[in-house]
């Protein structure tokens, strides 16, 4: 529970005798096809991944907040964007309030000649940051982060649910007046929220999650809200030495990655209108616990739960006295219905021991019902185009052969047995050869 400051509304108490305030003046409303909006030309922020999820680039007077662990690279991501708009003529202000100019400065030298021409202010003090924006009148500025500014005339501490709304809401009516692009930096909890400000999600234009483990390379950048673009865009980067470089061919990156042994299963899967393969991996082993291990990393628990009952209740596969890992290789985030045939796939898979396809690996999308039906995924066609586009030829899926989970079952099996065939073959006649 906190405490927060509020102003008395004036005027108040010179109401008249109705409902409606004295001072109020009636407006006149205006029909939508008559309304004046001219077509704003979007700031290309130069990274085709981070435009893309914004929907073509930065609206003018736009406020997106983006949010991230600590360490996941958005201040190297905002770094980077900014550069690139004052490389191409555009004025820019950075304002960091977590890191001295001196430690900025280091992060842009990393990031190459561009990024060593933003401008940049370290302040905390809302005022004086609203004061610089002000005399500054940037096209385009990032604020690191929204948690660390604050407004010396409220009371509560700097990153608190009043502070934050202050913040956010003053920086907000700043940048709509003047046309600033406004990228707030803000921190996420363990549990995943925004830290502190949930009411910032209702406030911002658009919310972007930068999301991915610290450990691995690999990070995705998705938009939870966007009032200027769609939502189900996603952008893959690679943190490298020099900054975070956007992967187009993630794909490929990942089919090449992925081990072919027993509980690796492709999954086609669809990241907003983009299909991405990725590798499956699923682990399962004799448990010594009650209740045993479920640890699922790029999957929801709780659509791992659901896949393990369904393979148990309608597959014969009973993993109830077993540890379970899954985890999406590359720490990539899944999160579509489309993976739990995959995940069945590879858990199926790993239980057996049984390698599902020797050469070329398997691959598998479909949603599964909780009666053991399989449902059709969206994009199948795309979803097969990337597939083969890869040379994964082998692709067990829901069609009219494979309507449930145990006809998938068995299809991934005769694919498995009917290579193994062909190998066997292949050696025989090879031996022949040498008799
Ligand atoms: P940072 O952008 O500071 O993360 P955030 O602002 O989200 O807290 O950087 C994250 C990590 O990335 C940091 O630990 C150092 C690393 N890094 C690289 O590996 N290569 C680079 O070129 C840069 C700039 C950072
Ligand atoms: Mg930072």
């Amino acid at each position: 529970m906190e405490e927060l400051q509020r102003a008395e509304p004036a005027g108040r108490g010179a109401r008249g005798g109705g409902s409606v305030g004295r001072a109020a003046r009636a407006l006149k409303p205006v029909r939508l096809a008559e309304v004046e909006a001219p077509a704003v030309e979007r700031l290309g922020t130069g990274i085709l991944e981070l435009d893309r999820v914004l929907g073509g680039g930065l609206v003018p007077g736009s406020v997106v907040l983006i949010g991230g662990a600590p360490g996941i690279g958005k201040s190297t991501l905002t770094t980077s964007a900014l550069g690139n708009l004052a490389g191409a003529g555009r004025k820019v202000l950075y304002v960091s309030g977590e890191e001295s100019a001196a430690q900025v400065k280091l992060r842009a030298e990393r990031l190459g000649a561009q990024a060593l021409r933003v401008p940049i202010v370290a302040e905390t003090d809302l005022e004086a940051v609203l004061a610089t924006l002000e005399a500054e009148r940037p096209e385009a500025c990032v604020i690191d982060s929204v948690q660390v500014l604050y407004d010396p005339a409220l009371t509560g501490a700097p990153g608190s649910v009043g502070q934050v709304r202050e913040v956010a809401g003053r920086l907000m009516r700043l940048s709509k007046e003047r046309g600033v692009a406004t990228l707030l930096v803000g921190h996420v909890t363990k549990e995943g929220s925004l830290a502190g400000p949930r009411v910032l999600e209702h406030l911002v234009d658009s919310v972007l999650s930068f999301e991915g483990e610290r450990e691995r390379a690999y990070r995705t950048l998705r938009a939870l809200k966007n009032r200027f673009g769609s939502t189900n865009e996603v952008g893959v980067f690679e943190m490298g030495q020099e900054g975070l470089v956007e992967v187009e061919d993630a794909s490929a990156r990942f089919v090449a990655e992925a081990t072919r042994a027993p509980g690796s299963v492709v999954l086609c899967a669809m990241e907003g209108s983009r299909p991405l393969l990725v590798e499956v991996q699923a682990l399962v082993a004799p448990s010594e616990l009650v209740p045993p291990r479920r640890v699922a990393n790029g999957v929801d628990r709780s659509r791992l739960a659901l896949v393990l009952a369904v393979l148990a209740r309608h597959g014969g596969i009973g993993l109830g006295s077993s540890d379970v890992f899954v985890s999406v290789a590359g720490g990539v985030r899944v999160d579509e219905p489309g993976a739990d045939l995959a995940i069945a796939l590879a858990l199926a898979s790993a239980a057996k021991g049984t390698e599902l396809v020797e050469d070329a690996p398997l691959a598998a999308f479909g949603e599964l019902g909780l009666t053991g039906e399989l449902r059709h995924a969206a994009h199948t066609d795309r979803r097969l185009a990337e597939a083969a586009k890869f040379g994964l030829a082998n692709v067990v899926r829901p069609d009219d052969r494979v309507t449930t989970l145990r006809q998938a079952l068995r299809a991934a099996a005769a694919l498995g047995s009917r290579r193994k065939a062909l190998h066997k073959a292949e050696n025989n006649a090879k031996k022949m050869q040498f008799t």
